[in-house]
């Protein structure tokens, strides 16, 4: 099989470098979240890229239990929406889905960078929103925590035994038909 190589080698792997990532490398990286496709070509994602000291203490004090790690990172994309912002049919709100798509475009992008990329959804969502000023009417989706690939010896025990389980995927056979 020939699949992508970055769809291969991307993983969610939580050790982080403090080394800042440089501009270039956070603005290549907005771009390719920019190209995503979207219903009807709304594009309703917002994104804060968080990169300053000051941003990143914020953000790490609204992290879930559990996702300690992700405080050493140091940059995240915080992505968010107003469901108005995109198409509704069929009572499908697409706005979440959409926002998928562009986060896969920068996880993708991240890890052919060579940067390692981790989304989440372990946060408070009223935390970041008084945080960083995301108002009522929008719904914080995802936080992607990017930044060069550290070694396990920079985890915690109970973290570094979370990275070190293998990544597994269901057999495509227990959910895909052909017609
Ligand atoms: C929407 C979403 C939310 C996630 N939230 C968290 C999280 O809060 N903490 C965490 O450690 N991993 C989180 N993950 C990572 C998943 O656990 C991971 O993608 C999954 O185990 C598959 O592993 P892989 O990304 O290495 O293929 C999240 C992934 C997605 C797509």
């Amino acid at each position: 099989m020939s699949i992508l190589p970055a769809v291969v080698q991307r993983e969610s792997k939580r050790a982080y470098l403090p080394t800042p990532v440089p501009p270039d490398f956070i603005d290549e990286l907005i771009e390719a979240f920019r190209w995503a496709p979207s219903c009807r070509n709304y594009q309703p994602w917002r994104l804060i890229a968080v990169r300053s000291q000051e941003g990143l203490d914020k953000l790490s004090r609204c992290l879930a239990k559990g996702n300690e790690w992700a405080a050493a990172a140091p940059l995240a994309f915080i992505v968010f929406a107003n469901p108005k912002d995109d198409a509704t049919i069929d009572g499908k709100p697409y706005y979440l889905f959409d926002c998928g798509l562009a986060v896969q475009n920068l996880l993708l992008q991240a890890t052919e960078m060579g940067l390692r990329s981790h989304p989440t959804a372990g946060w408070s969502e009223p935390s970041i929103r008084e945080a960083f000023g995301i108002g009522e009417e929008a719904r914080v989706i995802c936080v992607v925590f990017v930044g060069f690939p550290g070694t396990d010896n920079l985890l915690d025990p109970e973290t570094r035994a979370k990275d070190a389980t293998p990544r597994t995927r269901k057999p495509a056979e227990t959910w895909v038909r052909f017609a």
